[in-house]
């Protein structure tokens, strides 16, 4: 079985995928890590985030794998670890650029899609259930009031853990800003947008927990199952 969970950033969908996956004895797959490890792997080596056929190239020579682990586990770029390198402010801020470009999706695509083959699957990203797994079982659209997820991420990035409560508004104001951008230029893309596929079921996680979230995927899971 294919789970898609798709959705803008800080929507809950990395949380929410581990730990469905972790219920289920599913596989996660990381798509936004893929891109991220592109954007890094380019910045790494000097490459010119705007010259589109360089960085098409390299996403096609360099291999992407997962090992699954605690924490949402790893991910190496041709044999590097690269799992902190690929969560900084520099790759957020430069990641949207190079998932535009046509020739990195393509190269990400089989990469994606060859998890599925053994296994069953919680996929999270943004155009899962639209281009990457059309035919997936169970597909969610994940959403969240972007103030919200914006103080999530902050959290995040903080182990949960903020003493000073000035120094977090501005970094939440930053973040806002920043994921707005980000959201922006993911829809309004050509290729693959980031956009909910028609079958999808929307989720607003503002209110709710993420066992809450979770619960309510893992029905759907078991309606599908029980049909
Ligand atoms: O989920 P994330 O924030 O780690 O994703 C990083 C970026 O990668 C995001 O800004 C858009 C892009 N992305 C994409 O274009 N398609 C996907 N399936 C997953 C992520």
């Amino acid at each position: 079985m294919i789970i898609a969970i798709d959705g803008p950033a800080g929507s809950g969908k990395s949380t929410i995928a581990r730990e469905l996956s972790r219920r289920l004895g599913f596989e996660k797959l990381d798509t936004g890590a893929m891109y991220r490890a592109v954007a890094f792997t380019a910045l790494d080596r000097g490459i010119d985030l705007d010259d589109e056929a360089a960085v098409d190239a390299l996403a096609s020579a360099i291999t992407i794998r997962f090992t699954p682990g605690e924490s949402g586990g790893s991910i190496t770029v041709d044999d590097r670890d690269v799992s902190r390198e690929i969560r900084t402010p520099l790759v957020d801020a430069n990641v949207s650029k190079v998932s535009a470009y046509p020739g990195v999706r393509t190269a990400m695509l089989e990469p994606q899609r060859a998890v599925a083959q053994n296994h069953d699957v919680v996929a999270e990203g943004r155009d899962i259930g639209t281009v990457v797994f059309p035919d997936a079982e169970v597909k969610v659209f994940l959403t969240a009031d972007p103030r919200v997820r914006a103080q999530r991420r902050v959290l995040q990035r903080h182990g949960g853990d903020v003493a000073d409560a000035h120094a977090l508004e501005s970094e939440v104001a930053e973040t806002l800003a920043s994921i707005e951008r980000r959201d922006a230029l993911d829809a309004s893309r050509d290729v693959a947008p980031l956009v909910a596929a028609p079958d999808a079921v929307q989720i607003d996680s503002t209110a709710f927990t993420i066992d809450e979230v979770t619960d309510q995927i893992a029905d759907l899971v078991a309606q599908k199952r029980g049909a």
